[in-house]
């Protein structure tokens, strides 16, 4: 070799290293890498049946299979649009950068799926590529997706392709360059789409294997649990830490004690999971309100408990800005609502405390119950406001009760002043909401 040659070698050899790193540093640990057992081939693994659907279904037609597997994975609530047919798309994700709609995933030839082959859906769902080969922005969540087994995918297909074809064309995306150029994806999945089907770790329990199947390759808990890194993937060092999606806060649910799902008990993680509400810790609303009502409460008992024995072993992870310790009750230095804006009290007076009671205990129904949830105990309140504009569409399930939405109704500093109300005499900190934060969330909630 030639003493030119050797330098362009080791100058090459060099950037393909400092690449590789690169691209190691920028993606992380896998969803599962945290738990560093043995993995095998799904087919080598006698233990247990870690994917596919509970017992009772073992038998059940191809097409109820893909039923249930759609609603563990939930791929309606993202692809129906407000007020529009299930499954027919058109759902507005709103983006720093523009807003991405949801396709109709119906059977329908022209606008929908109902040209899409077995091997073309694999391609959409495990590998983010569309049956044109477009590529497919990650708010589809195929980096979750690309766990499932291909057999599970199938069902899934049998199941959309069971439902009535819808026609509709979602509205055009108005994203901004450069974030409208589809094909730049093929680099973001290189890097980022693990592209590998689930692996049942032998050193834990048939439970916890089938537990990490529901929750990374279906339900997705991460997408909306786990912060981003710079490149808008999820940034595992910090699994399940919480993050903000579509303007809500997905709190911590990491082992963490203080802040996060620690000092859980079992049944109140099932009741949140299955019920979308647990004593002393608030309803699931907001975004977590439809994974419970479209999906997690349509789950078999075991995989619930699958869930919680998984979600029990990922690493503590602290959440700094929110207080240590949640009091369950309103500290009786707050009973006058620590507040220098006499609207909030006045409007919490008025509009809340018929539902929530003055000390956040409602009279009404548990789950109305306010004091003890993050949501009040979120010095940043984001949670407070985004329920008062938007309400939640779910009665409790004495049917007594829903929270109505105020979105319309009040300005940005009504709501402002109200959730620094509520946070200030139920939680641990008030909050220092603005009119100006208030509009913010509204533009970044769905629709
Ligand atoms: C978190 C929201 C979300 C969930 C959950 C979700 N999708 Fe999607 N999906 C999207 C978005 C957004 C697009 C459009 C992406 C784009 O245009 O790049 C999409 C696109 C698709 C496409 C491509 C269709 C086409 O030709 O345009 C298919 C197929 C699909 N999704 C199937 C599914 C299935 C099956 C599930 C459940 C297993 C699912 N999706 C769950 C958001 C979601
Ligand atoms: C579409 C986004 C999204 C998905 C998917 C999602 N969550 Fe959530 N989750 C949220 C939001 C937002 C909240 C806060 C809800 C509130 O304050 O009412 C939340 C709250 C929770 C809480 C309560 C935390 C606390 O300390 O109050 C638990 C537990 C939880 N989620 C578990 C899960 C699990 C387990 C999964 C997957 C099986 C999951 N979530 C999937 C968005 C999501
Ligand atoms: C008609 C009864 C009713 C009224 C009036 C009402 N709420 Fe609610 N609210 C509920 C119910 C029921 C829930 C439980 C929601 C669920 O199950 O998703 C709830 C939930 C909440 C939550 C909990 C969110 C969480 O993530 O834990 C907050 C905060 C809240 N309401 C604040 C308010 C405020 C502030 C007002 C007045 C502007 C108000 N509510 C008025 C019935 C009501």
């Amino acid at each position: 070799m030639s003493g030119k040659m050797r330098i362009l070698t080791s100058v090459a050899v060099i950037a393909i290293v400092a690449a590789a790193a690169g691209v190691w540093i920028i993606r992380g640990p896998g969803p599962l890498d945290f738990a560093g057992g043995t993995k095998v081939a799904l087919a080598d693994y006698r233990a247990g049946k870690p994917t596919g659907v509970p017992a009772k279904l073992d038998k059940a037609s191809l097409v109820e299979r893909g039923e249930y597997l759609a609603k563990a994975a939930d791929c309606m609530v993202c692809h129906t649009g407000p007020g529009e047919k299930e499954y027919s798309g058109g759902l507005g994700f709103k983006l720093p950068f523009g807003t991405l709609y949801s396709t109709n995933i119906t059977p329908d030839k022209d606008t929908g799926i109902g040209n899409y082959s077995d091997q073309d859906f694999l391609n959409a769902v495990q590998h983010g590529k569309r049956r044109d080969g477009a590529r497919l922005y990650p708010a589809m969540p195929y980096t979750s997706y690309t766990f499932m087994t291909d057999e599970d995918v199938l069902a899934v297909k049998a199941y959309l392709f069971s439902l009535p074809a819808v026609r509709a064309k979602a509205p055009e995306n108005t994203l901004s360059f450069p974030f409208n150029q589809r094909w730049a994806m093929i680099f973001w999945s290189a890097v980022f789409n693990p592209d590998t089907r689930f692996a049942p770790d032998t050193s834990k329990s048939p439970e916890w294997n089938r537990g990490a199947y529901l929750v990374e390759a279906l339900a997705h808990c991460g997408e909306c649990h786990t912060p981003r890194n710079p490149g808008f993937a999820l940034d595992n060092r910090k699994k399940f830490a919480g993050a903000i999606t579509a303007g809500w806060r997905a709190f911590n649910i990491s082992s963490d004690k203080p802040t996060g799902l620690g000092n859980w008990r079992d049944e109140d993680l099932i009741s949140y999971l299955s019920l979308g509400h647990a004593p002393g810790h608030g309803a699931a609303s907001g975004p977590m309100g439809e994974a419970v009502d479209h999906s997690l409460s349509q789950l078999a008992p075991e995989d619930i408990k699958s869930i919680v024995a998984y979600l029990r072993s990922v690493p503590p992870q602290p959440s700094p800005d929110l207080p240590a310790t949640t009091a369950p009750v309103a500290p009786a230095s707050h009973k006058d609502g620590v507040t220098a804006d006499a609207r909030g009290k006045m409007l919490f007076a008025g509009a809340c405390a018929s539902c929530h009671g003055w000390s956040g205990e409602s009279p009404v129904s548990p789950m109305a119950t306010l004091t003890g949830s993050w949501a009040v105990n979120d010095p940043a309140a984001t949670n407070v406001a985004q329920i008062v504009i938007s309400g939640t569409k779910r009665h409790t399930p004495d049917g007594a009760l829903s929270m109505p939405a105020f979105g319309h109704a009040y300005t940005d500093d009504e709501i402002a002043a109200v959730a620094n109300y509520v946070t200030a005499r139920l939680g641990a900190k008030g909050s220092k909401l603005t009119a100006k934060d208030v509009a913010g969330l509204r533009e970044q909630t769905a629709e």
